[in-house]
C-alpha cells in the first residue's frame, strides 16, 4: 500500500459518507493517516463504528455519525455533528453510493427513485449542509464519488448512470457557484474496484458464477492497465483533490479507470 506523507491533510476536519465500506473506509484510513480528523458517516452506524475503531488504534481523532444520505434533515444534522465535535468543516467526501441494475425499459420506477435519491440527491444534500461553514470560513474542498458510468456508457446501469452523470453536472455546478467562496468541488470516476457494491451488482448480473475471483479477473481483462482498481487507487485521488495540493482544479470529473474511458467499455471483450 503506498503510505501519503502523514502532513497533506494536517488539522484538517473531513466528513465521508459511506465511510463504513469499501472507498469510503479505506479514504477514512488514508485521511487519517494525513493527519486529518475524520467524520465518519455512513447509514450502516455499526460499519461506521468499525472504521472509527481502526483509525482510533493509530491515534487519529474520529467520529462515526449514522446518516441516510437521502433524507435532508439527517445530512443536516451530520454536519451539525461534525463542526460540534470538531469546530469546522474543511473537507467532504460526497461518497455513499448504491448499486443500480436494469435499462430504461427494466427498472423499476421504485428502484429508479431509490437510486436517484442517494446516489445524485445525496450528494447534493451532503454538499448543501456542510456548505454554509464552508463559505462562512471562505475555505473547504468537497470530492464527490461519480463513476466511469457518469461519463461513458455502460450497459444496463440506467438509474446508476443518471445519477453519476447528475454528480458531474453538479459538480461542475457548485464549482462555478462557490468558487468565489474559496469551496473547491471536484469528482472522482473510478472504473471497477472490488468492494461489496461491485459484488452485489455483479450477482444481480448473474456474472459471479465461477465465483468472486474469477469474476474481477474477467473484469480485469476490460482494462487497457490489464487490472481492476485498488481502494489505493480511489482514495490516493480523493487525498489529493482534498487537500491543498489541488489548489486551482476545480469543477473536474477526473476518471481514475486503467483507461477503459478513453479507450472503451468494450476492450478486452
Ligand atoms: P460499498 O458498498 O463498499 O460502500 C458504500 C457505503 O455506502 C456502505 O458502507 C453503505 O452502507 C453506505 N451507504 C449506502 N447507502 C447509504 C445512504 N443512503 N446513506 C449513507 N450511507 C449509505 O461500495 P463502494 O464501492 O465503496 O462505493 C462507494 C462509492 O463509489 C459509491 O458512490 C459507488 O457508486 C462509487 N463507485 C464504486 C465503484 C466500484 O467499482 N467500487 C466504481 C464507481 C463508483
Amino acid at each position: 500500500m503506498v503510505r501519503p506523507m502523514v502532513d497533506r491533510l494536517a488539522d484538517k476536519v473531513i466528513v465521508i459518507t459511506g465511510a463504513g465500506s469499501g472507498i469510503g473506509a479505506h479514504t477514512a484510513t488514508i485521511c487519517a493517516q494525513a493527519g486529518a480528523a475524520v467524520v465518519c458517516a455512513d447509514v450502516d452506524l455499526a460499519a461506521a463504528e468499525r472504521t472509527v475503531a481502526s483509525l482510533a488504534e493509530s491515534g487519529a481523532r474520529s467520529l462515526a455519525v449514522q446518516v441516510d444520505v437521502s433524507n435532508a434533515s439527517a445530512a443536516d444534522a451530520m454536519a451539525a455533528t461534525a463542526l460540534e465535535a470538531f469546530g469546522k468543516i474543511d473537507g467532504l467526501f460526497a461518497n455513499a453510493g448504491i448499486t443500480g441494475e436494469g435499462s430504461v425499459t427494466s427498472v423499476s420506477l421504485a428502484d429508479w427513485n431509490r437510486v436517484i435519491a442517494v446516489n445524485l440527491s445525496g450528494v447534493f444534500l451532503s454538499c448543501r449542509a456542510v456548505l454554509p461553514s464552508m463559505v462562512a470560513a471562505e475555505s473547504g474542498a468537497i470530492v464527490a464519488t461519480s463513476s466511469i458510468g457518469g461519463l461513458v456508457g455502460v450497459p444496463n446501469i440506467a438509474a446508476y448512470a443518471a445519477a453519476k452523470g447528475g454528480v458531474t453536472g453538479l459538480v461542475r455546478q457548485m464549482a462555478v457557484d462557490y468558487a468565489p467562496s474559496g469551496v473547491r468541488v471536484n469528482a472522482i470516476c473510478p472504473g471497477t474496484i472490488p468492494t461489496p457494491l461491485v459484488v452485489s451488482a455483479y450477482k444481480q448480473r448473474d456474472y459471479i458464477a465461477g465465483g468472486v475471483d474469477e469474476a474481477f479477473a474477467r473484469a480485469a481483462s476490460r482494462f487497457p492497465l490489464g487490472r481492476v482498481g485498488t481502494l489505493d487507487d480511489a482514495a490516493l485521488l480523493t487525498l489529493y483533490l482534498l487537500s491543498d495540493e489541488s489548489g486551482w482544479m476545480t469543477g473536474q470529473s477526473l476518471a481514475v479507470d486503467g483507461g477503459v474511458s478513453t479507450a472503451g467499455w468494450q476492450v478486452g471483450q
